[in-house]
């Protein structure tokens, strides 16, 4: 059987995601790719390999604990994506250990808690849409900057009680954080940053403890050290706001992008013939906001078929966007947009198995009150720049867009 073929080097500037996901998909169940630093590991683009391996035990996101590299020191913290493999939180753990961290959180984002927020997003859109209708419309604004990268961030940062003044450092090491273009020394730096501001953080909440969610870990850690370490603190409310600043931009951002290339759709859409849930769950399928999320590691050999196993020890790498464009999964046209597509719903792009994104809900509810007030508000809004020229995010980790110049109102200087 074939455990290893000559290693497709990815492109690390994700300038075409999909496109390259097709190529590794012919390829069988798995692929061996090459990642920074010489690493070589297992990429899975196919919607039903993917599941399987999601809910497969034999399959851990703990480098710690089954990553033969890591353990034996053959990977040192130089290493680009070594902060997505060390860090101490639910995202790279297993079994007792993910469970014990991901119940310390979980729980303020039930679908309940998060419908709890409605009022927050409500008004944190309307003042953004506010602002943008200050601009003139026939002058290019862009949507991640002045909107779908705002709304998210004021909606964690007030959940975690993260003060205005810390909010550009932490989003600035956060986009680093993502950039897997970025040199070791730059993800270092935000590393390094990162850890400081949260750091201070911290501190203000131990001195100071409010209502929010930082204070209640913090609070958790005083009254009950066994329950978390003070990494485990850092780390999980780096994951928690880093989660909620990034892949929720790129789903705002990318259906703004699908619905204005697609006008006979965003017209079926804003006359109430499709639901915005359609909307959402389509660009959830199409356009999945997380492509990669690195890394998990075979537990034990695991056979997936066709000649490919995948050994103990084995990186392996899971693109959730990549499942959404299986045609074998969602037909021949699998890469289209189709807002009335049925089976729509049936995407990987929150995950699947014990690491289900916590946030799916929040990120649903943020973006079915954003997408909606947005297009009433400017209903005459058009993409500046053809879709084929927006530069995509320079990372295989998110999917979306780095800017989206919109004129809001094209005709509104005649
Ligand atoms: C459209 C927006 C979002 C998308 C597409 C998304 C996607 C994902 C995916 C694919 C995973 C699974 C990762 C894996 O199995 O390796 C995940 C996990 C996670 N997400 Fe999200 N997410 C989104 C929004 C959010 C928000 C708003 C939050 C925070 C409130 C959040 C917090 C988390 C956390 C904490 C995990 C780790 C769960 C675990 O390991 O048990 N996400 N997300």
């Amino acid at each position: 059987m074939a455990t290893s073929v000559c290693p497709y080097a990815m492109d690390l500037t994700g300038s075409d995601l999909a496109g390259e996901a097709a190529l590794l998909r012919r390829d069988g169940p798995a692929s061996r790719v090459l990642l920074p630093g010489g690493v070589t590991a297992w990429a899975v683009t196919r919607h039903d390999t993917a599941k399987r391996l999601l809910s497969d035990p034999a399959i851990s996101k703990d480098a710690s604990l089954h990553w033969p590299s890591l353990k034996d020191g053959r990977i040192d913290d130089d290493w680009p994506l070594h902060h997505w493999v060390t860090a101490k939180n639910m995202l790279s753990a297993y079994g007792a250990e993910h469970t014990r961290l991901r119940r310390l959180i979980a729980g303020a984002f039930t679908h309940r808690r998060s419908e709890a927020l409605r009022p927050q997003v409500v008004q944190h859109t309307a003042a953004l849409l506010e602002s943008l209708a200050q601009r003139p419309g026939d002058e290019p604004v862009d949507l991640i900057a002045d909107f779908a990268l705002e709304l998210p961030i004021q909606v964690i940062c007030e959940l975690f009680g993260v003060s205005e003044a810390e909010r550009p450092q932490l989003r600035h090491g956060l986009s680093e954080s993502f950039r897997t273009s970025a040199t070791a020394e730059e993800v270092r730096a935000a590393q390094e940053s990162l850890h400081q501001v949260l750091a201070e953080l911290v501190a203000a909440k131990r001195l100071a403890p409010a209502d929010d969610l930082a204070s209640a870990l913090v609070w958790t850690r005083e009254t009950d050290g066994a329950r978390l370490t003070e990494q485990e603190l850092v780390d999980t409310l780096l994951l928690m706001i880093g989660a909620g600043h990034e892949t929720t931009v790129n789903l705002l951002g990318n259906a703004i992008v699908e619905l204005l290339s697609h006008p006979d759709q965003l017209e079926q859409v804003v006359h109430g013939a499709t639901g915005w849930d359609a909307v959402i769950e389509e660009t959830l399928r199409a356009r999945g906001p997380a492509a990669y999320v690195p890394l998990r590691f075979a537990v034990q050999d695991i056979d997936l078929g066709e000649h490919v196993v995948i050994r103990q020890g084995d990186p392996v790498l899971i693109s959730f966007a990549a499942a959404g464009l299986d045609p074998e999964q969602h037909g021949p046209d699998a890469h289209e947009f189709q807002v009335a597509r049925p089976n729509r719903h049936d995407h990987l792009a929150f995950g699947h198995g014990v690491h289900y994104c916590p946030g799916a809900s929040l990120a649903r509810l943020e973006a079915a009150v954003a997408l909606p007030a947005l297009f009433a508000r400017f209903p005459r809004m058009r993409l500046a720049r053809a879709v084929q020229d927006l530069e995509p995010t320079p990372s295989f980790i998110t999917n979306g867009f780095r800017e989206i110049p919109i004129l809001l109102d094209p005709e509104s200087a005649a």
